[in-house]
C-alpha cells in the first residue's frame, strides 16, 4: 500500500534506501563485549563442535547463492575452512559424498524455497549438521535446521533481492570472522573486523547520496539490450548480482563474469552496443584488471567504473565512475553492492519496467 511506501515510489528503492538499518539490525548484539569478534545466540553448536568442522557447504538458490559465494571467500579467507557452494536444487540429485565433519549451511531469504527446503532435508537426512541464515523468522527452513541466524533485515517485498542480499552478506561476514576467531585469526585482526563492520551502515549511507548521479549515468545506459559485468575474486560473485538484478527488472541480457575470464569467450560481445560495469576493488588485483578494461575499450566498448576510491583509474579508460568509500576487505562486497542496485533500478525505470513485480517472477518460489 502507499502507506508503506512512504516516501518512496517502489519497494525496492524503499528497500536499497533501508540498508542503513537492516545492516545495523542485523548486526545488533552480536558482537563481543571487547568487539573483536561476533556473538551469535542460536547456532547450537558449541566452539569446540565448530573447531572439528573441516568442511563447509552452502546451499542456495538465486540471490542467496551469490552470497555464498562472497561466503565461500570470506570464510576460506578469514577462517581458513574449505567452502564449497552447490544450487539447493543440483545438490538434492547429486548425491556428492560428504565428510561427517561437514557443517551444511543453508541461506534462503524466505525460509520457504523448496529447492532449499529439499537439499536441507537431504542434508539432514545424511546426518549432517544444518545451520540455516534467512531472514523469516520461524520460516519452515529455520524451523528444521539444527541451528541458525535471523537477519533481521525487516520484510523485503520487491521481487529483486537488495537489503535481504546485503544482510546475508554481513551475516557471512560475521560468521567469517566468527569462525575464524576460534581458529587463527588474531586479536587484533578482529578488532579491525568488528571496526570495520561496524563503519558500514554509515558508509552505505554516504553512497546512497549519490543516488541522483547515478540516476544520470543509468539513463546513458538502458538503451542497450546486452551488458556485461566484470570483477575478480570478492568481486565476482557481486557481478554476477549486478547482472541478476539487471535482467530481472530490466530484462537486459547481462552477465556476470570474473574480469580475467573474458579473454576466453565474453570479450566476443564486446562492441559499441555492449556497455561493462568494472567493479574495482583495492588491493593489487586492481592493476591486474587494468588489463581486462583496456581489452574493453580497445573493442569501443563503454566502460562504467565502480570503483574503491583508492583505486588509481587511468585517464581515458572510464565512461563514467561511481566511487565507493575506502573499507576494510571484508566489506567491500557490501558496499560495492549498492551503486549496481541503484543502477538496476534506474535503468528499469527509464525502459518503463515495473521493477517491483517483473514479469515471470516470484518472491519466494515454493514449487520444485
Ligand atoms: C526467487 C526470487 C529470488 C531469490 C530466490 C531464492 O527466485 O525471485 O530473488 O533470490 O527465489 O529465494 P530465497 O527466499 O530462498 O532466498
Amino acid at each position: 500500500s502507499e502507506a508503506e511506501l512512504g516516501d518512496y515510489d517502489h519497494f525496492m528503492q524503499k528497500e536499497i534506501f533501508e540498508q542503513p538499518t537492516s545492516l545495523k539490525n542485523g548486526m545488533r548484539g552480536r558482537f563481543s563485549d571487547d568487539a573483536s569478534t561476533a556473538v551469535f545466540g542460536g547456532l547450537n553448536l558449541s566452539p569446540q563442535e565448530l573447531r572439528q568442522v573441516d568442511r563447509i557447504l552452502f546451499l542456495a538458490c538465486g540471490t542467496a547463492w551469490h552470497s555464498c559465494l562472497v561466503a565461500e571467500y570470506l570464510i576460506e579467507r578469514f577462517a581458513r575452512i574449505p567452502v564449497e557452494v552447490e544450487y539447493a536444487s543440483e545438490f538434492r540429485y547429486r548425491n556428492s559424498p560428504l565428510d561427517k565433519n561437514t557443517l551444511v549451511i543453508a541461506i534462503s531469504q524466505s525460509g520457504e524455497t523448496i529447492d532449499t527446503l529439499g537439499a536441507l532435508r537431504e542434508a539432514k537426512r545424511k546426518g549432517y549438521r544444518t545451520l540455516a541464515i534467512n531472514n523469516s523468522v520461524g520460516s519452515t527452513i529455520a524451523r528444521e535446521s539444527d541451528g541458525g541466524i535471523y537477519q533481521h533485515a525487516g520484510p523485503e517485498i520487491g521481487v529483486a533481492s537488495t537489503k535481504a542480499f546485503t544482510s546475508q552478506i554481513m551475516i557471512c561476514a560475521m560468521l567469517a570472522l566468527y569462525l575464524g576467531r576460534l581458529r587463527d585469526l588474531s586479536y587484533g585482526d578482529g578488532i579491525e573486523i568488528v571496526k570495520a563492520l561496524q563503519k558500514v551502515p554509515e558508509q552505505v549511507e554516504e553512497i546512497l547520496k549519490q543516488d541522483a548521479k547515478i540516476a544520470e549515468i543509468a539513463k546513458k545506459y538502458a538503451k542497450y539490450e546486452d551488458c556485461l559485468f566484470l570483477g575478480r575474486q570478492l568481486m565476482f560473485p557481486i557481478a554476477l548480482e549486478g547482472a541478476l538484478k539487471l535482467k530481472e527488472i530490466s530484462y537486459i541480457h547481462a552477465e556476470g563474469y570474473p574480469a580475467a575470464e573474458m579473454k576466453h569467450g565474453p570479450i566476443a560481445l564486446i562492441c559499441e552496443e555492449c556497455p561493462s560495469v568494472f567493479l574495482a576493488a583495492s588491493g593489487e588485483i586492481f592493476q591486474k584488471s587494468l588489463a581486462n578494461v583496456q581489452e574493453v575499450k580497445a573493442r569501443k566498448g563503454k566502460v562504467i567504473f565502480v570503483a574503491s576510491e583508492e583505486c588509481d583509474i587511468p585517464e581515458g579508460l572510464a565512461d563514467d565512475t561511481i566511487i565507493v568509500p575506502e573499507c576494510h576487505e571484508i566489506v567491500q562486497p557490501i558496499l560495492m553492492c549498492i551503486p549496481i542496485q541503484l543502477f538496476s533500478y534506474y535503468v528499469a525505470l527509464e525502459r518503463g519496467c515495473d521493477v517491483d513485480k517483473p514479469r515471470n517472477l516470484a518472491k519466494s518460489v515454493t514449487v520444485e
